[in-house]
């Protein structure tokens, strides 16, 4: 299956009654295998959870952690970029120059890196004591 359309599938199923704003992630991990979330709001707001946390739960609940391409799909009018925390999520398994797809239910799509999506992220490095 395609990232596009495992993402367009599972935001249909989204729990977004608060935003009104369904979202849908599909990665595809180095062995090839999609795994797609999609955002779950909750009436406390702040546990609510994001399309891309989604997809990486269920990727790392099957046994992998390598991300080699994404793809986020809302309907807005312009391609949503992923919010800052789960670029950070993205950034923990996905290299760099991996592309992320961002894409609108009417048709637009724009795609960026990792790299530039999360310019300076903290990264293990930074925790070295003699770094
Ligand atoms: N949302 C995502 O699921 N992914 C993003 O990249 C941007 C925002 C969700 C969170 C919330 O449920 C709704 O969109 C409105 O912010």
């Amino acid at each position: 299956m395609t990232l596009k359309t495992a993402a367009r599938q599972v935001r249909e199923n989204a729990h977004a009654p608060y935003s009104g704003f369904k979202v849908g992630a599909a990665i595809r991990t180095g062995k090839g295998n999609v795994y797609a979330g999609c955002n779950v709001e909750n009436v406390a707001y702040p546990e609510g959870t994001c399309a891309e946390a989604g997809a990486i739960a269920a990727m790392v609940a099957a046994g992998e952690y390598d991300i080699v391409e994404a793809y986020v799909i809302a309907d807005s009018p312009a391609p949503v970029p992923p919010c800052g925390g789960c670029r950070q999520k993205l950034a923990e398994f996905a290299g760099a120059d991996v592309q992320i797809t961002m894409a609108t239910t009417a048709g637009r799509s724009e795609t960026a890196t990792v790299g530039s999506l999360l310019p300076g992220a903290f990264t293990a490095s930074h925790m070295a004591k003699d770094g």
